[in-house]
């Protein structure tokens, strides 16, 4: 077994950024990118819960950073619950600094960049598209 995670885009449009994740080609999980204000977007990601401890969300998101880098965004914004403990050591893993926090959520975000060939490698059927702010809103 390889082990691989890829990216698949389901989002029906540039600007509809939603990906299953696979890992050995299998669903893993899912990640959808919103607020997305250039040069800064932000996501949610759930792994599906046998398969979470394996390294699949870190992988996913390294995958993610170098796509969204790639279509010329800078920085990746998360808003995580105080409580998460899971998805707040692995966005401390992924060299996630603090921007934010109160009562209700802890807002991290860290650069991103891109390492060219590398997302091309691992996101099936992507169209290298760049968004322009404010295109889904008309
Ligand atoms: C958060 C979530 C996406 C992590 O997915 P995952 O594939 O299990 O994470 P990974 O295996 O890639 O973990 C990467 C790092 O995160 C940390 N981590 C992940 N799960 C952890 C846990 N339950 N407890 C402590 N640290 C954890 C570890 O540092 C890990 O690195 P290591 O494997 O070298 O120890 C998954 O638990 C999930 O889907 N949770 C429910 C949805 C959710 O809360 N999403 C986040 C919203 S912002």
């Amino acid at each position: 077994m390889s082990d691989a995670v890829t990216l698949l885009p389901i989002g029906r449009g540039a600007d509809d950024l939603r990906f299953f994740i696979r890992l050995d080609g299998r669903h893993a999980g899912g990640i959808t990118v919103h607020s997305v204000r250039p040069p800064s977007f932000s996501y949610g990601i759930a792994v599906a819960p046998a398969l979470r401890g394996r390294g699949v969300a870190r992988r996913a998101l390294k995958l993610l950073f170098e796509e969204m880098a790639r279509r010329g965004f800078s920085f990746a914004v998360v808003q995580v619950a105080p409580d998460n403990a899971a998805s707040l050591a692995l966005h401390d893993a992924l060299g996630f600094s603090l921007v934010a926090q109160d009562a209700g959520s802890v807002t991290l975000a860290r650069a991103v960049r891109s390492t060219p060939g590398v997302a091309a490698a691992h996101v099936s059927h992507v169209t290298p598209r760049p968004i322009k702010e404010g295109t889904h809103h008309g």
